[in-house]
């Protein structure tokens, strides 16, 4: 069987085609990613070492409708894992048009080729198009509650709104082509190979420096946090045993408020590598502008999940987000290569004005 991993030199997308390679010795992995500021090729150099006959990667752009009739002329697709995109919220708020040109267009491109390149004939091997979704499509909760796979959609960011567009479109696929689609609808994620635009290795990489730790509004929005591991062990039980046509709530049932998480990772840096000139990591907490539209809670209700595929999440979150800083703190060069020109230019946009501002 070959999977198509779209966005596989991602973080999540990298620990998923570790994960698949090293537990199914009857799957062959195909690579497809653009190599974008978050695509990153030295996050799957063990990969290429150890499963050279089963893991190939093919640089492109899913936007390319005639690249993508190439890698399924060349290849012989049984799936597809989409995870390529682009990702990060305060990203879509600078510029959003590149979100629904990837999201969007991106997502109908695989989907147009996957119904074209699919016959249906019930000899061939079974088909699978996983699309790899967020609990952010279901926007905002208030204090309580949570989202089932029956909430409805409305997106608040434009990062969001490009992936719930996508899902809609996907969703159209299976019901108007036939095609076995799957979707997925992950919460947080945090864990090894994360560009460090995103808040925990954000936190851990300026706490280690000792820069200023930007935490937005009052610090008390929640998130539900999974670490990543455990999301790639969902993710291919939904492709192997899913219900096409079924969308999957997947997460750890873990809220926590920003503000505890950053105390978090700032104690357990002073206890890992000592305080810092004398002072608490904790002291260079910034509370900045808030990110505009900011989503105040997610929250996932996963009981479908794990009463229909018998999945559950094993990383407790003080656990994992240990072996997280642990990860960070033995890998500098990993993190060293990122923060290149354009990242900084990024950081100086998001950041530069609002650290100066209190
Ligand atoms: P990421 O930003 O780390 O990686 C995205 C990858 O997609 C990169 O390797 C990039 O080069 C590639 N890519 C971007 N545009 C492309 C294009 N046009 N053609 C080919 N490749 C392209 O993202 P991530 O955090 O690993 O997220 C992966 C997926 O999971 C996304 O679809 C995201 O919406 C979803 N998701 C993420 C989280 C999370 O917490 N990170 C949670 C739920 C869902
Ligand atoms: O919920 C799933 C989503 O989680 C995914 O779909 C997205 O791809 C992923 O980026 C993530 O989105 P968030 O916006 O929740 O993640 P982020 O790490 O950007 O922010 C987490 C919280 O921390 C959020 O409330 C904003 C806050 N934050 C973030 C940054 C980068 C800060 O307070 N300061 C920061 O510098």
């Amino acid at each position: 069987m070959m999977i198509l991993v779209t966005g596989g030199c991602g973080f999540i997308g990298s620990n998923f085609i570790r994960h698949v390679l090293q537990s199914r010795k009857e799957i062959k992995v195909v690579n497809l990613d653009l190599l974008t500021y978050a695509g990153n090729l030295s996050s799957l150099l063990d990969v290429e070492k150890i499963f050279p006959d089963r893991y190939q990667f093919v640089r492109g752009d899913i936007r390319d409708k005639e690249f993508l009739r190439g890698v399924f002329e060349t290849f012989e697709i049984d799936s597809v894992a989409h995870f390529a995109a682009e990702s990060h919220v305060d990203r879509s708020i600078l510029g959003p048009e590149v979100f629904v040109q990837t999201n969007v267009f991106g997502t109908f491109n695989l989907l147009e080729i996957c119904r074209k390149s699919w016959p249906t004939a019930e000899s061939m091997r079974p088909k699978r198009f996983l699309h790899i979704s967020t609990d952010e499509v279901y926007g905002s909760l208030g204090t309580s509650g949570y989202f089932t796979e029956e909430s409805p959609y409305l997106p608040s960011s434009p990062y969001a709104a490009s992936k719930a567009s996508s899902d809609h479109m996907v969703h159209a696929y299976f019901h108007t082509f036939g095609l076995p689609t799957l979707i997925t609808h992950s919460s947080n994620n945090y864990g090894p190979f994360q560009f460090p635009e995103k808040l925990i290795p954000l936190m851990i990489s300026n706490a280690r420096e000792g820069m200023p730790l930007p935490v937005y509004g009052d610090g008390r929005n929640v998130r539900d946090w999974i670490y990543v591991e455990d999301h790639c062990r969902a993710l291919l039980q939904v492709l192997e045993k899913g219900s096409p046509g079924h969308r999957y709530n997947i997460g750890a049932n873990c809220e926590k408020q920003n503000i505890d998480v950053v105390n978090l990772i700032c104690n357990y840096l002073d206890e890992k590598l000592g305080l810092l000139e004398g002072r608490h990591r904790k002291s260079l907490i910034r509370f900045v502008h808030d990110r505009l539209g900011h989503d105040k809670r997610y929250a996932l209700d996963t009981s479908k999940i794990k009463n229909a595929l018998g999945w559950k999440p094993e990383v407790a979150f003080e656990q994992g987000l240990r072996r997280t800083v642990d990860w960070y703190l033995d890998n500098p060069l990993w993190v060293k290569e990122i923060l290149d020109g354009s990242y900084m230019e990024y950081y100086q946009k998001q950041y530069g004005d609002r650290l100066n501002e209190r």
